[in-house]
């Protein structure tokens, strides 16, 4: 009986381990809220609302969509859009590290704004640091 009874809380174990991100923050309804937050503070964030010109529902929908599939949820945005080439599609938008840093702030200030505990909140933003520096495509002007 004892192999039967551990084989089958690893198997729990395994399963509580293996939900993504994007189930263990609450889905969807959590990306949306989140979504709405973070870009009302980078609309209004003086180093960086210059770089967004579209319309910014249309920014705010496909950012919805990536964000599921960045956090382990639905292929969202590659099923409409197909694959993400991230750096690709910010190339055409002057990106400085400065310029990063203040997407994460707006991205931290966001998700401190969820119902969701501590620990998570910490883990949903290590999921952004290497990605945001990632899309730096032009020097800080001191650098150049
Ligand atoms: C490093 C700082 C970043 C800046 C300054 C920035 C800025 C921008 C800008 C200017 C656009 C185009 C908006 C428009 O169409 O007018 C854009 C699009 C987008 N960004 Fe960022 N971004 C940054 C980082 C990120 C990161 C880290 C992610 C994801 C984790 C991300 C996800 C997206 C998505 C999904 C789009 C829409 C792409 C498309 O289909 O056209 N961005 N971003």
């Amino acid at each position: 009986m004892v192999p039967v009874v551990l084989f089958h809380s690893d198997t729990l174990d395994v399963n509580m381990e293996e939900q993504s991100l994007y189930v263990r923050i609450g889905g969807q309804s959590t990306i949306d809220v989140l979504v709405e937050q973070f870009y009302e503070l980078v609309f209004s964030n003086e180093q960086i609302q210059h770089l967004f010109n579209t319309d910014k529902e249309v920014i705010k929908s496909k950012q919805r969509l990536f964000l599921s599939q960045f956090l382990g949820g639905p292929m969202a945005y590659s099923d409409v859009y197909g694959h993400p080439r991230m750096r690709a599609r910010h190339m055409p938008h002057p990106i400085t590290e400065t310029d990063a840093i203040a997407w994460l702030h707006c991205m931290s200030q966001a998700i401190a704004t969820l119902p969701i505990s501590e620990e998570l909140k910490d883990e949903l933003f290590s999921r952004f640091p290497s990605t945001a520096l990632f899309m730096v495509n032009t020097p800080s002007p001191s650098e150049s």
